[in-house]
């Protein structure tokens, strides 16, 4: 029986077997069920494209459990399963006054993805808040537990988002939260547009995360759309220095191994932004997001990817990629 599989790009795509778990140990035994068929481990679908049926198993986890699991003075640890919205997640640290992932506010999808995927946003990233990751090997239905260094975490990728590739299921994420606020309001202008500093507490900086998010992300239930389509170039800082002679106005970052020049900046100077290609285009406010107008196919996305791709590296002689998970 083929199954619809959900994503927030919108895309129509069916998968031959859909599984659902409830728990780490029914998991290993669908594993046992799945022999050489073909695996996709989802979680809300918002990071991934469809270009074709997927003729296989799709896996989706159902553990739904988040509780503290031990604390010191300055820190508590909760263990949180990978079915939680991470959203959800957020919102409860918040509402028990601890603190660390409120920059990471209103970010779509599961808590299993923010692990693989190491979701970031307004200078925070989850592999900052990552204590374990405890997985469930797909081969074979082992139990394995990574330490944030055995992760491999670097700007939105990990070692399961490479080396091991679709090995591996994630179960629970520990994350270590803060008991003392400290606020991060140094990306971009967020400390600007926060209103009152003096009396920041991360519920505040929620608001002004989900506001400013809001007003710049496009909603997949009105306009299909997986958030940043690419990312963020680093460029050697010759690179860098030469492009800045002829761009004087780029914004940039610098960063441990070179300079990081937005995409959506690059994208926007190519007249991409607010473009429309048939049934996908370009996001009006935000250049960074490719969206859906309309029954799009995957191919349709992939395409004007291309396209974008092309007309990047030909202006400014840089090569961007896709953040978003091509099936
Ligand atoms: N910019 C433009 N034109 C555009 C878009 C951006 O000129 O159309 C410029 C902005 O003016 C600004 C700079 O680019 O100077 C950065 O823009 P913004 O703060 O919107 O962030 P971003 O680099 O485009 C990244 C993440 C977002 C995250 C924001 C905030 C990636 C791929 N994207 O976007 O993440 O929310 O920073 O931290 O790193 C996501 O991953 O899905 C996502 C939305």
């Amino acid at each position: 029986m083929y199954r619809r599989i959900k994503n927030t790009f919108g895309i129509e795509a069916q998968a031959k077997r859909w599984l659902e778990y409830r728990s780490e140990a029914e998991l290993v035994k669908m594993v046992s069920t799945l022999h050489a068929d073909r695996v996709l481990h989802v979680g809300g679908g918002s990071n991934l494209l469809f270009t074709q049926d997927f003729d296989g198993t799709v896996l989706h986890s159902g553990i739904r459990f988040v509780a503290p699991i031990s604390a010191d003075a300055e820190h508590v640890w909760v263990r949180v399963g990978a079915a939680i919205v991470w959203d959800d997640f957020v919102a409860y640290t918040i509402a028990n006054g601890w603190s660390g992932a409120e920059n990471l506010s209103l970010i779509p999808g599961e808590v299993g993805a923010s692990a693989v995927q190491n979701i970031g946003a307004y200078g925070v990233e989850a592999k900052d808040l990552i204590e374990t990751v405890e997985c469930v090997s797909l081969v074979d239905g082992s139990r394995r537990v990574f330490s944030n260094d055995e992760c491999n975490y670097s700007y939105r990728s990990s070692i399961f988002k490479h080396e091991l590739k679709g090995q591996y299921a994630v179960t629970y994420v520990t994350y270590r939260l803060s008991k003392r606020f400290v606020p991060h309001l140094d990306y971009g202008n967020l400390r600007n547009q926060v209103a009152d500093v003096s009396s920041l507490s991360p519920a505040a900086i929620r608001k002004t995360i989900i506001e400013i998010r809001k007003s710049k992300l496009p909603d997949p239930q009105v306009l299909g759309n997986a958030g940043s389509f690419f990312m963020n170039p680093v460029v050697t800082r010759e690179k860098f220095e030469a492009l800045q002679a002829d761009y004087p106005q780029m914004p940039f970052y610098d960063v441990a191994d070179g300079v990081k020049i937005p995409a959506g900046w690059l994208i926007e100077q190519c007249g991409w932004k607010g473009r429309t290609l048939g049934r996908v285009g370009v996001y009006e406010k935000q250049a960074l997001i490719l969206v859906n107008r309309g029954g799009a196919t995957g191919e349709e996305v992939v395409n004007l990817c291309r396209t974008i791709q092309h007309d990047v590296a030909d202006r400014f002689g840089i090569d961007i990629y896709p953040e978003v998970n091509f099936i």
